[in-house]
This record gives structure tokens, C-alpha cells and sequence, in this order.
């Protein structure tokens, strides 16, 4: 039986129950990857999701005040990787520091993107359209490179990273 124990409006209330109660989806976990003038960039991001196929469509959603958000507007060209339960450190690193490549497998695509070798899928994307979405922006890409393989997914749940499990 799963209760209902809570009901409020999101704008009265401070934001951390609107987190709890948004952190009840779960979610795979991206990083997402530019190059800047000044070197690599990453960014752990859970907002991902597909959105066409055809034209071949993804989006994400960059905090406005992340120290990042500039570069990732700015950012003609991106990659987005679906990170391996096995590899969460991944995920944690790029949290903190968009600068942690060097403890990662790397290199750089044709565009001079980087991109990460170790993830269950890979999306080499132009920016299609950036859209406003409140304190955070949509940028939509269009996928024009898909790297993809076997593995277990790494999951987010209400603040902590896990694996799935089948129930059928
Ligand atoms: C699981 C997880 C998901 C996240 N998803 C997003 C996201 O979708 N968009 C975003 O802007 N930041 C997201 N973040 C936060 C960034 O990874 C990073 O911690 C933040 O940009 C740090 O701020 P700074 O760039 O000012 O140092 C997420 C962090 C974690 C751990």
C-alpha cells in the first residue's frame, strides 16, 4: 500500500518538500559534456529525457546557478552519457567538479567535444533550441551520433543512486 501522507502548495512552503516529493520519480543519471574556451566540462544531470525520434530530439535542464550554466548555453555542440551502475563514481565526481576527466577514460570527438568511454550510452549532440524552464533552462539537442551497449543502469531515488530490479 503506498499512502499519501502530504498535500501543499509548492510556491507557500520552503523548497526542500518540493524536492522530497519531486525526488519520488526515479531516474537514470547523465553526465553531459562540452568543450569551453578555457578546457573540458562536465556535468552530472538527472533532468535528461528522450523527446523525438524523428528529428532525433533529447533535452536536459542546467541549473541558472550552476557556475557551468553559461558554458552549456553557450555550447554549440555536447555529448550525453547514460552512466553504469557500476560507475556511480563517475556521477559523484562530475557533481562536484567539472573539471574531473583526467581520473576517466576520454578523449575527443571529431568537434573537439569530449566525450567518456566507460557508460551504457553515448549521444553526440547539436544544440537544437534552448528554451526557459523557471530557475533552470531546456536545451533540446539533436542526436547525430549514438554509441550504445550492454549493462546495468545506474538509478537515482530520492537522493541516493541505486540499480534496478525487474518485477515482471
Ligand atoms: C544525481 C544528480 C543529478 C543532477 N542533475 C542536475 C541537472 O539536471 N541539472 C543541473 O543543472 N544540475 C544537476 N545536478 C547538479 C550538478 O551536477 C552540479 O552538482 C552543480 O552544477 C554544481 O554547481 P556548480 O556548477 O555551481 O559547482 C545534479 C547532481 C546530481 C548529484
Amino acid at each position: 500500500m503506498n499512502a499519501l501522507t502530504k498535500t501543499f502548495d509548492p510556491a507557500q512552503v520552503d523548497n526542500r518538500a518540493f524536492r522530497e516529493a519531486l525526488g519520488r520519480f526515479g531516474t537514470g543519471v547523465t553526465v553531459i559534456t562540452c568543450e569551453t574556451g578555457t578546457g573540458p566540462l562536465g556535468i552530472t544531470a538527472n533532468s535528461f529525457s528522450s523527446l523525438s525520434l524523428d528529428p532525433p530530439l533529447v533535452m536536459w535542464a542546467p541549473a541558472k546557478n550552476s557556475s557551468r550554466y553559461p558554458f552549456f548555453m553557450a555550447t554549440q555542440r555536447f555529448a550525453i552519457h547514460v552512466i553504469a551502475q557500476d560507475t556511480a563514481e563517475i556521477c559523484s565526481a562530475f557533481a562536484r567538479d567539472g573539471d574531473a576527466f583526467d581520473q576517466f577514460d576520454w578523449e575527443r570527438n571529431d568537434y573537439g567535444v569530449p566525450i567518456l568511454n566507460n557508460c551504457l550510452s553515448r549521444f553526440e549532440c547539436v544544440t537544437h533550441a534552448t528554451h526557459d524552464g523557471g530557475d533552470h533552462s531546456i536545451v533540446v539537442g539533436r542526436v547525430e551520433r549514438v554509441t550504445t551497449g550492454d549493462g546495468a543502469p545506474l538509478l537515482f531515488f530520492g537522493g541516493d543512486y541505486g540499480g534496478f530490479e525487474k518485477t515482471s
